[in-house]
């Protein structure tokens, strides 16, 4: 490009393209789309049991109601009652067996939204059922050997005798059970979809969804329509945090079933309350580990066993629980593993992708199994973490055979132990516990290594299709879709970047898969990565083209042509501007528009073995966090917390740094304040409201919040040398945790090993306070 030009799109901190439209409230949702005369509102009925039979439905009683229009049941769908992302064991609506207190039975369509929930809230009397003894419990399920799917083994050893030797030769072994917490996606705008009839019998659905095309194949698949039938199209999401990766469908089959047969609009928008009851979040975990290490606390074997809680049905489990086993390395090269994930099935809501998707749970165990370790041999965590770290030239192969070939994380944690003044404040903090019996502060560092790329090999691919008009101004449609991440900003700026152009004049519009077929979920941070390339693979084919047009009116070669600032120049000066140079293309008859595609190369994957390439690359950061500890009451601050992390090279550093602390933030609710309680008898979600399922907000965010991204490009040839940033810094809050957990061990003797669950409400910390205080 002519050096004298220089756009400066890509890399400059522009406010994501809907800011003003979200904070003034004109930013539209699927809710505010107007809605025709004659829409009609559906809500659902829901199982009041964990496990039965159903008997029957007395459907008159529900048609008599006020406002009541028509009842539907799985009788009434006339393709398969199934939604189910991977495994087709999740049916729309209930059939025969209720497997969770929750589940939709019935839908009830009326002529308000108010009449429809009335007539729903009557489930309990017109439900005739059979109570069957529920599976609550997630040990006792893996003792039944009941999974959704077989069990995951990943194991490696350079230990000439395998895991068990190098176990048994190590000179420190330690063992431990852990129970970790799921975690509710608490997107703001709840799942809702509006389905219209169309002409010759389609169906058009907005749907709050990251997943469009895979909602369009299961709304053909259970009406049995062709998905040419179905448009399905999304402006943008309230957040979706991987809880509309695929539990969008329930709510988009049931709207676009009912539309369908009454020939009518139908929406079908849930209660928060409702929502928590019928979907399913991140997957809570029980863990059984033994470790063997030396006395610098090297890491020689490692063993594992996961139960991952599956709910009642696979859903997104078992890719889920690959990507736990793939993340259990962390930062770590662990020379001889031993892994078996398991996914027993319970009768509750079925477990889906949340931001990170197992991504933390595999990780948090073996930070957790490391500061057991430091505790032993009476080591800082951080130095537990340095004996352990990947190596560059060699140690550098993860447990699934990975060659980890951009490890930065030695250096990242050098810079972040000296900006955060690791060592001085650790100092401080045992000063300060040595004088305060009760308040006891905690410090802790924590790493993060995050393998980017959907671990199902095929999803990594995109495809965008990008407009000129001939006023100069570019319409941009990709597969990706927009749910506050700052996705179309991103996408926007790549194509302004590639044909020169001020970010005013391009605009991303709603996804809708009539534009772009086939296209993966906007899930595993992938977003701009994959839809960033297609974007700029359509614009480039563009660019050229019109490059060729006036390198030929020039005499000069089209690669020596530049775009930038909304001209076009030749390297001698001459200049003309985009939107002239468009408009002589048009009456040229060159065309305008182009489609792009995208797929990453180089991955690959044994599904049996657990073993290959799946990720492009590995996204790095750490975090040190300091929190301060009542240990008479459990409650607790966090008083500072340092992030430091990598995105490479960043598209757009604001909308990153608001990823990296949007993430650490929920990743603090997940460990620290958001307790899920089922009902041990029942079965019933008592946590279903923000009344009683504490979400962080903008007061547990510490004064002293630093945030830093790391200077970095892409060793990979991601989009202009950035990395995903999505989901990696949820991992970040690991350090709030471990700094708690340090806390608590302040209260104890020297050595102790505080049993902190997670998340550690209150509660959790003054049971851990009372252990070690015996
Ligand atoms: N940020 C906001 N504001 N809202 C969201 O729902 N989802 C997260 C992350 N950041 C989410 C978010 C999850 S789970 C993923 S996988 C990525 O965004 C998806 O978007 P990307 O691939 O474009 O980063
Ligand atoms: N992340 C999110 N969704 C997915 C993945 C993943 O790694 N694999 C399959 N679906
Ligand atoms: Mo994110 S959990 O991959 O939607």
């Amino acid at each position: 490009m002519n050096p004298r030009l220089n756009t400066g799109v890509v890399g400059l901190p522009l406010p994501h393209e809907s800011a003003r439209g979200h904070v003034s409230g004109r930013a539209a949702y699927c809710d505010d789309i107007p809605e025709p005369v004659g829409t009609l509102h559906a809500a659902l009925g829901l199982s009041p049991v964990a496990h039965g039979r159903l008997l029957g439905i007395d459907l008159e009683r529900l048609r008599a109601l006020p406002g009541v229009v028509e009842v539907f049941t799985a009788a009434d769908i006339p393709g398969p009652n199934d939604c189910g992302p991977i495994v087709h064991d999740d049916p729309i609506l209930a059939d025969g067996t209720l497997r969770y207190l929750g589940q939709p039975v019935f839908a009830v369509v009326a002529t308000s939204r108010d009449a429809a929930r009335r007539a729903a809230a009557q489930a309990k009397a017109v439900l005739r059922i059979e109570p069957l003894p529920a599976q609550l419990d997630l040990r006792a399920a893996h003792a039944a050997a009941d999974w959704v799917v077989p069990p995951m083994h990943l194991s490696r050893a350079t230990h000439p005798g395998g895991v068990d030797a190098a176990m048994a030769e190590a000179p420190h072994r330690l063992s431990g059970r852990w129970t970790l917490g799921g975690q509710e996606q608490f997107y703001l705008e709840g799942q809702i979809s509006f389905a219209l009839p169309q002409d010759d019998g389609g169906l058009l659905v907005h749907c709050s969804t990251q997943h469009p095309s895979e909602m369009q194949a299961l709304i053909g698949h259970a009406l049995q329509l062709p998905s040419h039938a179905v448009q399905v199209s999304c402006r943008r999401m309230g957040g979706g945090f991987g809880g509309k990766e695929s539990q969008s469908a329930l709510f988009a089959c049931v709207a676009a079933l009912a539309a369908r047969r009454l020939q009518r609009p139908v929406k079908l928008r849930v209660d928060r309350d409702d929502d928590f009851l019928i979907t399913g979040r991140r997957h809570g975990f029980e863990f059984d580990w033994t470790v063997g290490f030396d006395d610098a606390g090297r890491v020689l074997a490692l063993e594992v066993t996961l139960l991952g809680d599956a709910g009642h049905s696979a859903d997104l489990s078992p890719p889920v629980m690959t990507r736990a086993l793939c993340h259990i390395d962390n930062a770590c090269w662990l020379p001889n593993v031993a892994l078996h994930g398991y996914l027993p099935r319970t009768n509750r809501q079925s477990n889906t992708a949340f931001r990170g998707f197992g991504g933390p749970q595999g990780a948090l165990i073996t930070e957790l199994i490391l500061d057991h370790i430091a505790r032993h041999r009476a080591l800082d965590l951080l130095a537990v973490h340095q004996a352990n770290w990947y190596g560059t030239d060699d140690h550098n192969v993860t447990p699934y055979g990975q060659l980890v070939e951009d490890n930065v994380i030695a250096p990242l944690v050098d810079e972040l132990t000296g900006s955060a003044e690791y060592a001085k404040r650790r100092a401080e903090v045992a000063l300060f516990n040595a004088a305060s019996p009760v308040l006891k502060k905690g410090l802790a560092l924590s790493p993060v290594k995050f393998g980017i790329s959907f671990n199902v090999n095929h999803y990594n691919q995109a495809g965008a299709l990008v407009h000129v008009y001939l006023d100069g101004s570019v319409l941009v449609n990709h597969g990706g879709t927009e749910m506050g991440q700052g996705l179309n900003t991103k996408v926007a700026q790549v194509v302004a970047h590639e044909l020169g152009l001020p970010i005013g004049r391009v605009r991303c519009s709603a996804t809708d898969t009539s534009k772009v077929a086939n296209t993966s979920a906007t899930a595993a941070s992938t977003g701009a990565d994959l839809n960033g390339q297609a974007a700029q693979d359509a614009a480039r084919r563009i660019r050229g083209r019109l490059a060729a047009l006036q390198a030929a009116e020039w005499g000069v070669a089209a690669e020596a042509i530049a775009f930038a600032d909304g001209q076009v120049q030749a390297p001698d000066g001459r200049t003309v501007a985009f939107d002239a140079l468009v408009q002589r293309a048009y009456v040229a008859r060159v065309q305008l528009w182009s489609e792009g595609f995208y797929a990453t190369p180089g991955l690959h994957w044994d599904r049996a073995t657990l073993t290959g390439k799946p990720f492009y690359y590995f996204a790095y950061g750490a975090a040190v966090s300091e929190v301060l500890l009542d240990t008479l009451t459990g409650e607790w601050r966090l008083l500072r917390a340092d992030l430091l992390h990598d995105v490479g090279r960043s598209l757009n550093p604001a909308l990153d740094i608001g990823q990296v602390e949007g993430a650490f933030v929920q990743g603090m609710g997940w460990l620290t304040s958001e307790e899920l309680v089922w009902h041990p008898q029942s079965g019933a979600l008592l946590t279903h409201a923000p009344s009683t399922y504490k979400i962080p907000t903008a007061n547990d965010v510490p004064d002293a919040l630093h945030t830093r991204l790391f200077e970095n490009a892409n060793v990979a040839d991601s989009i202009h040398r950035s990395k995903a940033v999505g989901e990696p810094p949820l991992l970040l809050a690991f350090s709030v945790w471990l700094a708690l957990r340090d806390a608590v061990a302040a209260a104890g003797a020297p050595g102790c090993q505080p049993p902190l669950l997670a998340p550690a409400t209150p509660e959790a910390l003054l049971r851990a306070i009372d252990a070690v205080r015996d």
